[in-house]
């Protein structure tokens, strides 16, 4: 049902827009003057604030996706999925002297994962979410991190877990464990921070702080 003009219809939550082809579903929201996309983030698949539920005029099962990245398709119905409530899991790893044990003291869950792979189907990166987990479990956290090199934390694929492991959690815990417990700090990154520290970038920063100072009255002017 295309019109004339390269328009398409949508359905979102219910209601049906005509918007232009080409443009994705976040860009039909836009165009349609949604509220909904108020608190939506970078439009170029970086944030992980746009997660979608769609499905396609010529599928019965429902997709997962990021809404500034999925096209529109004549037909298309689709929802936004919005914030997920996480549990909050606090630690220091500088109080942690047995990273790798202390895994299953933060995240206990994670020994029940059913390796079901829906984490897998969920993952609008195509990260091997399901893999990463059993790494974490048997301590390779330098694979947790390679395999997570590209998350967006949109946590999509902790809504389909039936066990309630939020793995984006679970690859930032090993990730930043594996960086302060194992790999060592990175050369030079350590020369940069030495020589920010001796005063390098003084007058470079100095200029910074007022390029971002309150105009005054004349300035604004
Ligand atoms: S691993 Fe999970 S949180 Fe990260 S991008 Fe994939 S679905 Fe989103
Ligand atoms: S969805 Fe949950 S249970 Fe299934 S493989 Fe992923 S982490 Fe394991
Ligand atoms: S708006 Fe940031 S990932 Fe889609």
């Amino acid at each position: 049902m295309n019109d004339a003009h390269d328009r398409v219809h949508i359905e979102f939550m219910g209601k049906v827009f005509l918007v232009s082809e080409g443009t994705t579903l976040l860009g039909a929201l836009i165009e349609a003057g949604r509220d909904s996309v108020k608190e939506i983030g970078c439009s170029g698949g970086c944030c992980g604030a746009c997660g979608v539920l769609y499905r396609r005029p010529d599928e019965s099962h429902v997709r997962t996706g990021l809404a500034c990245r999925v096209p529109v398709q004549d037909g298309i119905s689709f929802s936004l999925v919005g914030q997920y409530p996480l549990r909050r899991v606090e630690y220091n790893l500088s109080e942690i002297s047995d990273p790798k044990q202390a895994l299953f003291d933060l995240f206990p869950e994670i020994t029940t994962c059913r390796s079901c792979g829906l984490c897998v189907q969920a993952c609008p990166q195509g990260i091997e979410v399901q893999r990463a987990m059993w790494c974490a479990v048997f301590g390779d956290f330098a694979e947790v991190a390679a395999l997570f090199k590209s998350c967006v934390q949109c946590g999509l694929c902790t809504r389909v877990c039936s066990v309630g492991i939020c793995p984006f959690q679970i690859a930032v815990y090993a990730s930043r464990a594996q960086g302060s417990h194992f790999t060592g700090p990175a050369p030079d990154l350590v020369a940069r921070m030495t020589s920010i520290q001796s005063g390098s970038y003084e007058k470079e920063w100095k200029a910074v702080l007022r390029s971002q100072a309150p105009l005054s009255d004349q300035e604004a002017r």
